[in-house]
């Protein structure tokens, strides 16, 4: 008997409701992509460490053996940079999230979350035992009655992405920080997408509202163009992680060598007004043209530009002329977004030049003409 014989199947209805993801062969060099979380362009560079000393793997987990000096190195840079108390530093921004929401939050406890976080908090809220109160995008007032009708609970938490990765919309951070300082809950703000690419050196939205939420968790792979992510906030909440959080227990160590490049990554991040001030005027160019030509986009800010295209097949249709054509934009369909949601969605970046992006535009502009 074959016991994964029924995959075949399983794969055969995602391929008929034509949402069965497959390979890409490598895209020839030619092709524009406008996909990726690359915002400032560090992503395709490659790192300076001719002079790298640090050994290339931790070899055990950091409670073990696997505790190297670039580890403390980068915690310390992240926390300077973020101005928080601490930092400690995952191997994915998914497993930060997942993590992070596990060790904290246990059965018992209400976490009020957006309908639009990602995965990897969604999973980390499951894994915690903890009631979840999901609340519609953005949604402000739903968000303070979660928490009025949730007094009873042992504690209560909210969580949000303050760039949300598939919209390109940000809440009302302000607001929400407000809620949870009435309403004694606790503010978890993931930032993966905003750190790099808003706020004074890059310091995130958070930063740029003016709220120091009491969880911030970031990745390194995205603006920062490595891998790797990190929470900051108070020191006993970085000690708690280390004892607690077990993706990061049960898990080597990030690469020592990794660590080291990502310090120095971080400086060059901070310093790079040019770039986010690049990636402003890009995205402003492009959000302006596309409006001009009515095409489907959703209302969003930043680099990430979500255009609404209809069922997963037309979504992959669309892409597919749009890579015939030398412009690569994956399709997103469901479960990434919700099941009328699919889309294309942009992402723009500061290698992009403006004669590249009319370039883009006037093709997007024939594709809209075709419909
Ligand atoms: C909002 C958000 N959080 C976390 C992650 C996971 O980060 P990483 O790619 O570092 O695992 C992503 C990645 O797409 C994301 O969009």
């Amino acid at each position: 008997m074959d016991g994964l014989g029924h995959l075949d199947a399983e794969l055969a209805k995602l391929r008929s409701a034509d949402l069965l993801r497959q390979r890409r062969t490598p895209l020839p060099l030619t092709t524009l992509v406008l996909c990726s979380n690359d915002y400032l362009g560090f992503a395709s560079e490659p790192p300076s460490m001719d002079d790298a000393s640090a050994p290339s793997g931790a070899g055990a987990s950091r409670l073990v053996c696997g505790e190297h000096p670039q580890h403390r190195q980068l915690e310390q840079a992240v926390a300077e940079w973020l101005q928080t108390e601490a930092a400690l530093v995952f191997s994915s921004g998914y497993a930060a999230n997942v993590g992070t929401l596990s060790a904290l939050c246990q059965p018992g406890d209400v976490i009020v979350s957006d309908e639009l976080n990602h995965a990897s908090i969604i999973d980390g809220c499951r894994l915690s035992g903890a009631t979840l109160r999901v609340v519609p995008h953005l949604d402000a007032a739903a968000v303070e009655l979660a928490l009025a009708e949730s007094r009873s609970a042992r504690r209560r938490w909210v969580v949000t992405e303050s760039y949300f990765s598939m919209d390109g919309n940000t809440p009302e951070l302000a607001t929400v920080h407000e809620l949870c300082q009435a309403h004694d809950a606790t503010l978890i703000v993931d930032e993966a997408h905003a750190v790099g690419v808003f706020g004074a050196a890059g310091r995130g939205l958070c930063q740029l509202a003016g709220v120091v939420p009491d969880v911030l968790i970031g990745t390194f792979s995205k603006a920062v163009g490595l891998q790797g992510a990190f929470v900051a906030g108070k020191k006993t909440l970085c000690e708690w992680l280390w004892n607690c959080a077990r993706p990061f227990v049960f898990s080597t160590g990030v690469s020592p060598w990794l660590a080291e490049a990502t310090t120095r990554r971080i400086e060059q991040v901070a310093a790079a007004d040019d770039r986010r001030e690049k990636l402003q005027a890009i995205t402003a160019r492009f959000r302006d043209e596309l409006t001009a030509l009515a095409a489907p986009i959703a209302p969003s800010h930043g680099p990430i530009v979500p255009w609404l295209a209809g069922k997963p097949q037309e979504v992959v249709a669309l892409s597919q002329r749009l890579l015939e054509r030398g412009i690569f934009v994956s399709p997103i369909r469901p479960p990434t977004v919700p099941l009328d949601g699919s889309r294309l969605r942009f992402t723009l970046n500061a290698h992009l030049t403006f004669k590249r992006l009319d370039w883009a535009v006037e093709v997007l502009g024939s594709e809209l003409a075709r419909q």
